[in-house]
């Protein structure tokens, strides 16, 4: 080989980030920011978080932990007391008992399911994921060399059910993921469902990933049920996923964590000591504030004003011909079926496919849309309404516009 061939490989990135592409979030904020800095107005429904600011105990006690001088590394999986504390809370919410040495605290929920999959799947190992997805499970999924099997559940109300399941099994399964309330879709996963699944992973003796990242922002009269309080026997196979990200509109404060049997947190700890060590001090100070106020005061707001957002969202859409749209039940997105319009007309543009849809919406009515393609479902988009009221009227009436002018030729 010439030395020109040689130096090209070698200088040449991995694999693993050759097949990486950034998240259809943020490559979709990154264009409405373009836009933004041209003076345009945008209407931001990509953006995966509330329009709040951050609950007022984080903020205290982040503020604390800066007084405080809380400026040095922690242990890397969390500060001992915040992982005490959030045993003895998620014992108490799941009627299961946990120990501070199963809990890891990490950078979001994000990094704890990482840790998951990093430490768990070995390559080959398959792991089955509902489709529509977030984007991320099976990105990480692959980054680790595992398979992700993707289970499509648009004709099953968005719900990964038993007879689904069974259907995906192989010899090479090694783990489930459940996401509920769901993002992107809002569903809530129902008891009967979650118990179903838990006596096939039982069976099999499978991994349950269960993120339950939106579980306090549901939509009455949905309930958020827990799939280790179901079925306590699950709890040494399940690996628990929560975040304040959502909860406490601190997306930026990067804490999560993370329940699971001893061993497997003892294997996080040794990872994430070696990638980013302790998530920070002060978001985890910030955390312990919270969990120790323990106040439903923010979520009881948070999910009153996404009980009115979702009125006004529904009933802009309404007005909006050749869509559809589940109602959500958790989470804060609509994720509406866009297919009518696909392969139609605008201004003489032929929308070729979502992703041209989403370019589309974005360039010519200044909403920013996260295309379905990237959850698995070429047919949708994502809409977030956790933004203001003044904006989701606004953005929604632009979205109704530019649907009213796509022709059939
Ligand atoms: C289903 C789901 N899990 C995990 C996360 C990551 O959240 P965090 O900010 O805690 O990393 C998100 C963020 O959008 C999400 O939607």
């Amino acid at each position: 080989m010439n030395n020109s061939k040689t130096s090209a490989i070698r200088l040449s990135l991995s694999h693993r980030a050759l097949n990486l592409s950034a998240p259809g979030t943020s490559s979709m904020r990154s264009k409405a920011n373009a836009l933004k800095e041209k003076g345009i107005k945008v209407i931001n429904f990509a953006a995966g978080e509330l329009s709040f600011d951050a609950c007022q105990e984080m903020k205290a006690g982040a503020i604390q932990a800066i007084e405080g001088a809380r400026n040095r590394y922690t242990p890397p999986i969390g500060l001992p007391q915040l992982r005490e504390k959030l045993a003895q809370q998620v014992s108490q919410r799941c009627g299961v008992s946990y120990a501070a040495d199963e809990v890891a605290v990490t950078a979001g929920a994000k990094q704890a399911l990482y840790n998951a999959a990093m430490v768990l799947l070995n390559p080959g190992d398959e792991v089955i994921v509902a489709t529509p997805y977030w984007e991320t499970f099976p990105t990480q999924i692959l980054l680790a060399g595992g398979i992700p099997v993707l289970v499509d559940t648009r004709a099953d109300d968005y719900r990964l059910t038993c007879k689904a399941v069974e259907r995906a099994l192989t010899p090479r399964t090694k783990m489930i993921v459940i996401n509920t309330p769901n993002n992107p879709t809002g569903t809530v996963y129902q008891r009967e469902q979650l118990l179903g699944i838990a006596q096939l992973a039982f069976d099999h003796q499978l991994w349950v990933v269960f993120d339950e990242c939106y579980r306090k922002l549901v939509r009455e009269p949905h309930e958020h049920h827990n799939i280790v309080s179901l079925f306590p026997a699950l709890k040494q196979q399940t690996i628990l996923v929560d975040s304040f990200s959502k909860s406490q509109a601190v997306t930026g404060w990067r804490i999560g964590y993370a329940c699971a049997p001893a061993h497997v947190i003892a294997a996080m700890h040794n990872l994430q000591g070696h990638t980013t060590s302790n998530p920070s001090s002060l978001s985890q100070y910030a955390a312990l504030n919270t969990l120790t106020a323990d106040s439903p005061d923010f979520a009881r707001k948070v999910n009153t004003f996404l009980d009115q957002q979702l009125v006004a969202a529904c009933t802009c859409l309404g007005y909006v011909d050749g869509i559809t749209c589940a109602p959500p039940e958790g989470a804060f997105y609509l994720f509406v079926d866009v297919s009518r319009h696909l392969g139609r007309y605008y201004l003489g543009t032929k929308i070729r496919d979502v992703d041209h849809l989403a370019d589309l919406l974005l360039t010519e009515a200044h909403i920013a849309v996260v295309p379905g393609s990237g959850c698995g479902d070429p047919n949708s988009i994502r809409i977030s309404y956790a933004v203001e009221r003044a904006e989701l009227i606004e953005g929604l009436t632009r979205f109704g516009q530019f649907m009213s002018e796509v022709v059939a030729d």
